[in-house]
């Protein structure tokens, strides 16, 4: 039978477990208090010099309707004078935006309820590389994230197949990059590339391999420091089937993944004349 002592010792034993389990509950449930967060899908886009790119932010919490007035959203560029972009009152705001971003920007109203405060950036630029800053403020919650944009050049290779020689062609690439060929074994094959510059300084890449054999598929493998693009080409009579998929570096998300797919007809009268 338990000794009077030993029914002490047990019981103050239950007591702090107990304690100890209530102070947890009400430290989580204070960690939890609805904090708001704003969070980008990506913190480091890379952007296709020339076309557009969305710059991701999002805050975890839904805005009412009748709320959404009041709901302002500002993006800044580190080490830019006025602002990237601003919206306020229901409306876009551009007193204080820079020049450079003139006529480029835009967020979209109607997704700011769901708390989406994702920036549009048209025509990109090489001098839009840096570190942006989205702030957004509501009654309801609101928090800042950073996005550090890169730019660079790339297109997808269009291939031809003349006279046992397959043709690699990509119109736009920067910074400089590599080519690299390979079979289906992966076996490095003996390439020959040439890379050009026009007036901006972005690079033509033309890229031979010879021989090939039709029906084989062959990997093209364009990359730099910031962008792969790996193509499998298949050669057949007629044509080459060209398959590209780009991926970007560094903590690259599953959305920075493009799927592309190119076809090639060859003309025979290569052949011919
Ligand atoms: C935010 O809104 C834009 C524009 O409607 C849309 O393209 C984008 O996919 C949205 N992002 C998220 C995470 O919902
Ligand atoms: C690769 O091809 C070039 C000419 O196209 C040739 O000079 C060179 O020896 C070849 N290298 C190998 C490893 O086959």
């Amino acid at each position: 039978m338990a000794s009077f002592g030993n029914i002490i010792f047990y019981s103050m034993i239950i007591l702090i477990v107990l304690f100890s389990a209530l102070i947890i509950l009400l430290l989580a449930l204070a960690f939890s208090d609805e904090s708001s967060e704003v969070t980008s899908t990506n913190t480091l886009p890379i952007a296709n010099l020339g076309e557009d790119i969305l710059l991701s932010c999002n805050l975890n919490i839904k805005i009412e309707l009748a709320k959404l007035r009041q709901v302002s959203v500002t993006w800044e560029k580190t080490n830019l004078k006025g602002l990237v972009h601003h919206y306020q009152d229901g409306a876009a705001d551009f007193v204080d935006q820079n020049s450079q971003f003139k006529g480029r920007t835009q967020v979209f109203p109607e997704a700011l309820g769901s708390g989406n405060a994702s920036l549009l950036l048209r025509d990109v630029r090489s001098s839009d590389e840096g570190e942006y800053t989205c702030t957004i403020s509501s009654s309801e919650g609101g928090g800042m994230v950073n996005i550090k944009l890169r730019t660079a050049a790339f297109t997808a290779p269009k291939f031809k197949f003349s006279n046992g020689t397959l043709v690699a062609e990509a119109s736009r690439w920067f910074p400089k990059p590599n080519v690299t060929w390979s079979d289906e074994a992966g076996n490095i094959l003996n390439g020959s590339t040439s890379l050009k510059q026009n007036s901006a300084g972005i690079y033509r890449v033309v890229s031979t391999l010879q021989p090939v054999n039709v029906s084989d598929t062959y990997t093209c493998r364009i990359e730099n420091e910031l962008v792969t693009s790996v193509s499998k080409a298949t050669v057949t009579d007629t044509e080459v089937f060209g398959r590209t998929y780009f991926t970007f570096s560094a903590a690259s998300t599953l959305l920075a993944s493009i799927y592309l797919s190119t076809l090639s007809i060859i003309l025979y009268t290569c052949y011919l004349t």
